[in-house]
């Protein structure tokens, strides 16, 4: 990489956005933990430390010694300001007055670089419990707003700033513009980190590394995998071996459809039959923890088998992707989580298998642009999030192959109406649960007594939290009449209307 910012993360909910927007600006970035700063190498063109909820006051709070950058740039945001000024004499004390939403800045100094064309009156987004009270003289204060008397500083003969709100939320009207001007004409990066750049660069670098090695990599019809392979394929070609496992818990034709369109792009693709062998292994599992462990151990076993099937094999190839491996700071103590979400967890050692993981420097808006500019299908791209083990945890209960061949039907009526009406962009995750229960009815002059399904479709930014999705009720009756007239077993319909928290997206 070339050029980059660094971001130090405190512990602010916002600091991921901060790398988004720097990257919008067509300009690498990393975050790393504020306690695991890495060597200021030549390509690091300027730092920006994030907001935290800690406060500088406290004894314990996270902290770095700015005068390691003194080579580059940096921006304190926030809780990174309040640092700045802590360290050099400035005095933050909690806020007397609510600092928290929209606020305007009411003085502007332009000639500073950051500000350069931000207007005055501009609407910025304050949200802290503290605030800078004063500065020490080697500061210069270059914007206000009418509550807030140190908006905005620079430190004299320094290339020093701090900003007391946050221009990486979308609030903060011209955000994106302050990170330009400190992104590009402070820290003087060439905006070339483009998804052209990025899988020419990714190519070249993983023929080099991998050479004429055998490769080998589990797909689930995902986004993140498949354009993983995509990238790997392009690389070395047939010596990627691409596994896709039917474990009899995928939606409906999707074994099929999916296995064809891997084809079509030209993959080296093997589909695996195994249904019967994940049926057996959750036969009679009720809880949701035991029946996500038999759904992984089996997948695992298929998955091996087949990949000794492969002479010589070296690698595993992964479509992990920046979320699952940012360090996250965790506020209570100096303790480090990483979120590991790799769906072949253990194989690697099992196989003494390297890994490669093309995606692990990317958001998953930038895998889907780089997708569209490897030329892969939009339907594939557009793909709503599938839990791994798939239908497996929307049959509440035990899973057997009928209720699977049940839930199918209505999860296809429900998908197919979402894409017939233009529904199935506007949400972000949807599928229908099988719940365990059976209620009565009527069909024509006969009673019934069968089984209910929930629908569930929600609106999310990162699935972390989560709306339930307002779908018209016109095409909820549809859809309901559809799944009653059209599927046998089925005599019920509800719609789940909880918001996560505290719900979860998945019922199990
Ligand atoms: P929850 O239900 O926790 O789901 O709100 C958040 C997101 O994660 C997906 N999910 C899973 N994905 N293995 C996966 O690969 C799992 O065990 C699993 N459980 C939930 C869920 O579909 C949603 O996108």
């Amino acid at each position: 990489m070339s050029q980059q910012i660094l971001i130090l993360d405190f512990g602010s909910q916002y600091t991921q956005l901060i790398a988004r927007r720097v990257r919008e600006l067509n300009v690498y970035c990393e975050i790393h933990p504020f306690n695991k700063v890495p060597a200021i190498t030549p390509d690091i063109k300027g730092v920006i430390l994030s907001g935290s909820p800690c406060s500088v006051r406290d004894q314990n709070s996270p902290t770095v010694d700015i005068s390691a950058f003194s080579n580059v740039p940096v921006l304190g945001v926030c809780y990174g300001a309040q640092l700045i000024a802590h360290q050099q004499g400035g005095n933050v004390l909690p806020s007397q007055i609510r600092e928290y939403g929209r606020a305007k800045l009411n003085t502007v100094n332009h000639a500073n670089e950051l500000l350069k064309e931000i207007s005055l009156d501009t609407q910025v987004w304050m949200s802290h419990a503290d605030t800078i009270a004063s500065v020490p003289d080697t500061f210069e204060i270059i914007a206000t707003t009418p509550s807030v008397a140190v908006a905005a500083y620079k430190v004299k003969n320094q290339k020093v700033w701090g900003i007391q709100f946050h221009p990486e939320v979308t609030h903060t009207t011209e955000g994106k513009n302050l990170l330009r001007n400190f992104v590009v004409h402070i820290c003087g990066c060439n905006q070339d980190w483009t998804a052209d750049q990025f899988v020419d660069t990714t190519i070249a670098s993983l023929k080099a590394r991998l050479g004429n090695d055998q490769v080998v990599m589990a797909l689930s019809g995902g986004v993140d995998s498949t354009v993983a392979a995509i990238l790997v394929h392009k690389a070395i070609g047939k010596n990627l071996h691409c596994i896709f496992v039917d474990n009899g818990l995928l939606r409906k034709n999707e074994f099929q459809q999916v296995l064809d369109s891997y084809q079509h792009m030209g993959l080296n693709i093997k589909g695996v039959d195994a249904k019967d062998k994940f049926y057996a292994a959750l036969k009679d599992l009720t809880e949701p923890e035991a029946k996500r462990k038999a759904i992984g151990r089996t997948f695992i076993e298929v998955f091996d088998e087949e990949a000794h099937l492969i002479s010589d094999v070296k690698w595993l190839g992964q479509g992990t992707i920046y979320p699952d491996v940012i360090e996250s700071v965790s506020v209570n103590g100096p303790s480090q989580t990483i979120k590991s979400h790799h769906n072949v967890g253990g194989l690697p050692e099992k196989m003494k298998l390297k890994i490669v993981e093309p995606l692990n420097t990317l958001f998953k808006d930038e895998v889907r642009v780089v997708g569209k500019t490897l030329g892969i299908d939009p339907t594939i791209l557009g793909r709503h999030p599938f839990p791994g083990p798939g239908l497996g945890i929307r049959i509440l209960g035990d899973v057997t192959a009928d209720k699977v061949r049940i839930l199918q039907e209505v999860d296809a009526i429900f998908i197919g109406g979402l894409r017939d009406s233009g529904l199935y962009d506007k949400v972000w995750q949807a599928g229908a649960m099988l719940l365990p229960v059976q209620s009565v009815g009527v069909m024509g002059d006969e009673r019934t007594y069968e089984r209910v399904v929930s629908l569930r479709a929600v609106t999310s930014t990162d699935g972390m939290t989560a709306d339930w999705a307002h779908l018209p009720y016109e095409f909820l009756a549809n859809v309901s009449s559809d799944i009653i007239n059209k599927v046998k077993g089925v005599n019920r319909v509800v719609y789940d209307i909880s918001s996560k928290p505290p719900a979860t997206i998945e019922w199990e």
